[in-house]
């Protein structure tokens, strides 16, 4: 069975209480039960995990390569600043989704920018929560043109 490793930033464990004009009224536990249905229905399996340590997201990614497919990434903050997740993403040699809960391109204009994009091979921003199961629809037809 083919799983997905679905990395989350920092400040997403305040999602529900933090900004939730922008962010949405979802915890992200919520988000982790949308993507475990969304990932059975396609009979994938999924790691999910959150840290505000960038360190910590750079061990999840570079053990990703030996356990998992696939990575679906909310760098959050990280995503605008961060060249070691752009590495450890690199190094993984694994498909990889970037998702924003926001439209970043409508806010801040430091938001716009986002490293971690050059090695995502799509990414998803503004669509709410919705943009985790797409994402995962998109790795499922990655796996499976893969299989055909
Ligand atoms: C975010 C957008 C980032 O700019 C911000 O720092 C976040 C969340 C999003 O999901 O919209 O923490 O990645």
């Amino acid at each position: 069975m083919s799983s997905i490793l679905i990395v989350n930033g920092p400040n997403l464990n305040l999602l529900g209480e933090r900004q939730p004009e922008i962010y949405g009224s979802d915890r992200l536990s919520d988000i982790e039960t949308l993507a475990r249905q969304r990932a059975r229905g396609h009979g994938l399996e999924i790691e999910f995990m959150q840290s505000n340590h960038e360190g910590k997201l750079v061990d999840a990614i570079q053990a990703a390569t030996a356990r998992h497919d696939g990575i679906v990434i909310n760098p959050a903050a990280y995503t605008h600043t961060s060249v070691a997740l752009v590495d450890a993403l690199s190094a993984a040699k694994l498909p990889v989704i970037e998702v924003h809960l926001s439209n970043i391109y409508r806010r801040e204009p430091f938001r716009a920018h986002s490293y971690i994009s050059k090695v995502a091979q799509g990414v998803i921003c503004g669509l709410g929560i919705t943009g985790y199961a797409l994402a995962i629809d998109a790795l499922a037809e990655i796996f499976r043109a893969r299989m055909s």
